[in-house]
């Protein structure tokens, strides 16, 4: 697979039809996907060449290694969930702006880096454009409605209010998981229920993973019935998650 020439660093090159883009892009067509089910289509290749397929997605997650994030091409994808940590996050904001929102994940069995500095036990997750809503949270055991008093916007004072707990609870912007780090991928794979929560949330049908790993999302996008289209450049890798996903069907 001959590599790159030029990356899609910015909108203006992306959008130029006969700039850097066509260079990179050399879509799918030629070689069948790596792994296929009913909810998933992974592809062993660099996601720059595949940005046309990828694009297409209304959602996108972007989990690549965190120092490589300057090479990450613009993606216009409505939703972007781009993980990152705060050495990286300038390069991510530089790319896509001030995201809309952010989620924490927080693993207490946290990194040691330094003496100097505190264990890093958090990563963000930075969340650009439309989700849909946020209850996808723990599951409300006590549905009973609750009184909450009379508050205020601004100096106005307002009416007494009844509180009637929906379903489900509102996602928290700290989410708490342990670290996956049994999986072939050490460390870096994020725990399938993080990318649960995270995909309920963003509610979108179809959900691009330029950066697959060992297909974390794609775990949790069959639980919820979301498909998934994936790339991952290195062949090892998607050897370890298409095993993942088989012995995890086996065991379904
Ligand atoms: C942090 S890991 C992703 C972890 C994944 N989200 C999971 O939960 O398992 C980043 C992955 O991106 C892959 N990668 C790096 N550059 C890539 C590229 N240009 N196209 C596709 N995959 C790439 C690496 O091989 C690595 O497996």
């Amino acid at each position: 697979m001959s590599a790159p020439t030029t990356d899609i660093l910015s909108p203006d090159n992306a959008t130029t039809a006969d700039g850097p883009l066509m260079a990179v892009v050399s879509g799918s067509s030629g070689s069948p996907p790596f792994f296929q089910d009913e909810s998933l289509t992974l592809w062993n290749r660099d996601c720059r060449e595949m940005w046309h397929e990828l694009a297409g997605a209304p959602a996108i997650l972007l989990d690549p290694p965190f120092d490589k994030w300057d090479c990450v091409p613009w993606w216009p994808n409505a939703t972007k969930v781009c993980f990152t940590n705060w050495q990286n996050r300038a390069a991510v904001e530089a790319k896509f702006g001030v995201p809309r929102c952010e989620i924490i994940w927080h693993f207490r069995d946290g990194r040691w880096v330094s003496h100097e500095m505190p264990r890093i036990t958090h990563e963000a997750i930075l969340i650009y454009g439309p989700t849909g809503s946020a209850y996808v949270g723990e599951v409300n055991e006590d549905m009973t409605p609750k009184k909450k008093g009379r508050g205020c916007v601004g100096r106005d004072k307002m009416p007494e209010r009844i509180y009637v707990p929906r379903e489900r609870k509102a996602l928290n912007s700290v989410l708490e998981y342990p670290r996956n780090v049994s999986g072939a991928l050490g460390c870096w794979g994020k725990p399938v229920k993080l990318m649960t929560d995270i995909l309920a949330w963003v509610g979108a049908p179809l959900v691009a993973d330029a950066y697959a790993g060992s297909c974390s999302a794609a775990l949790a996008a069959r639980t919820l019935g979301i498909k998934i289209i994936a790339c991952e450049i290195d062949k090892q890798t998607c050897e370890s998650a298409a095993r993942r996903l088989a012995q995890i069907e086996i065991a379904i």
